[in-house]
């Protein structure tokens, strides 16, 4: 199968493109990333060298730059490319229309005018909005997005949702709870936490930190992404949790606790405006038809996360100081000049 992976070079992503290499001997994946803020090519470094991987810097919203990447043809488009990240919806939404709900339109009239025989877009359970302290949200769920980004994820879905029901687009949604794992950028709730644990900084907890999340780990993620990818029922939506929930005051704990770095670095801050409440996930459907269940277990891959913190300094002092952007410069500069891997304009 030969895949165009948009938002190949975020956390999410990366780990999507560097999963399906390493699952299948005979896949090709081109990726597509804009390398904004939250793209980061050294998270594609263990395929970079890769001949079945062609990376191609470019914006969804575009339409001839997304054209030129299907080239020949691709069998299937899966489509991570999102602003992602709630505090950054509520101070400007702006961006998020165009990436989250133009770029995927864009992609769809792509999909369309190419044939492409599978389009999966990854959408979020922020679409059903909040819970109570009891219930889940199922596929059936109404949409109730509650911040700017949600309401973009939730544009987009519907976007999907007609396409497939108007010009027979072969769509899949899929619908996931929060992730963690390696390469999340240090602004998302475990990795903000983890790098100020380790760099001895306080950790900024909003409101009261009773909120709740469904902690999966990105592993699981990607591996239910990809079933649904070959296996789903076209036009149907599949949830994704991982049967995990938790406070966000005990995920803060956990993580200093693991540490050995004392809890008075926890400090309450103003709350987020609209914050949501609670997130549950009931995965029964994907369960059922595909028989995907998450499998890491939450206490382990939250060591496992934190272990890959500790040892990836580089990484995140980059990424948090803004180094990390001089990465595609670098690395098309010095390793991929002329090559096949790397493609795309600069600017
Ligand atoms: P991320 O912010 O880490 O990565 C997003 C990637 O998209 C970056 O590489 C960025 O450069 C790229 N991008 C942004 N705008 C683009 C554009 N216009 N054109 C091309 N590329 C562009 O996000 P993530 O956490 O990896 O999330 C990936 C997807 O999964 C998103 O669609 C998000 O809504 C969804 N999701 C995330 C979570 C989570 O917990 N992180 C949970 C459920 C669903
Ligand atoms: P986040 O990782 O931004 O994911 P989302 O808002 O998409 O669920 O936040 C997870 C939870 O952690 C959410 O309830 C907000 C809270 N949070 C904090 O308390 N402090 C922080 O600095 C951040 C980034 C999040």
């Amino acid at each position: 199968m030969k895949l165009l992976v948009t938002g190949g070079a975020g956390f999410i992503g990366a780990n999507y493109v560097q999963h399906v290499l390493a699952t299948y001997p005979d896949d090709e994946i081109v990726t597509f990333d804009l390398l904004t803020y939250a793209g980061n090519l050294a998270n594609l470094e263990p395929v970079l060298d890769n001949p079945r991987h062609r990376f191609v810097r470019g914006d969804i919203a575009d339409r001839a730059a997304v054209t030129a990447a299907l080239g020949d043809g691709v069998d299937a488009i899966v489509n991570f490319a999102a602003e992602s990240h709630v505090d950054r919806s509520i101070a400007d939404a702006g961006v998020f229309l165009t990436t989250n709900v133009v770029g995927t339109q864009v992609l769809l009239d792509a999909a369309r005018a190419h044939g492409v025989g599978r389009f999966l877009q990854v959408s979020t359970d922020e679409v059903y909005g909040s819970l109570g302290p009891t219930g889940a949200f199922s596929e059936e769920t109404p949409l109730a997005p509650n911040s700017p980004y949600a309401a973009s994820k939730a544009a987009a879905d519907l976007l999907v949702r007609a396409a497939h029901h108007t010009h027979g687009v072969p769509a899949l949604i899929t619908r996931c709870s929060n992730n963690y794992g390696p390469y999340q950028f240090p602004e998302k709730l475990i990795p903000l936490f983890v790098t100020n644990a380790l760099a001895d900084q306080p950790l900024p907890l909003y409101g009261d930190g009773r909120q709740v999340r469904d902690w999966i780990h990105v592993e699981d993620h990607c591996r239910g992404v990809d079933l649904v990818l070959r296996q789903g029922r076209v036009g149907e939506v599949y949830n994704l949790g991982g049967g995990n929930e938790r406070e966000n005051l005990e995920v803060a704990k956990l993580i200093l606790d693991t540490l050995g770095k004392p809890r008075s670095l926890i400090r309450h801050v103003s709350d987020r405006l609209g914050h949501d409440r609670r997130y549950a996930i009931d995965a029964r459907k994907i369960e059922r038809e595909l028989g995907w269940t998450p499998r890491r277990e939450f206490a382990r891959g939250l060591d496992d996360t934190i272990e890959w913190y500790r040892a990836h300094r580089a990484w995140w002092e980059a990424v948090k100081s803004g180094a990390y952007r001089d990465y595609y410069e670098r690395t098309y500069g010095q390793r991929l000049v002329g090559a096949a891997g790397v493609e795309g304009d600069r600017t």
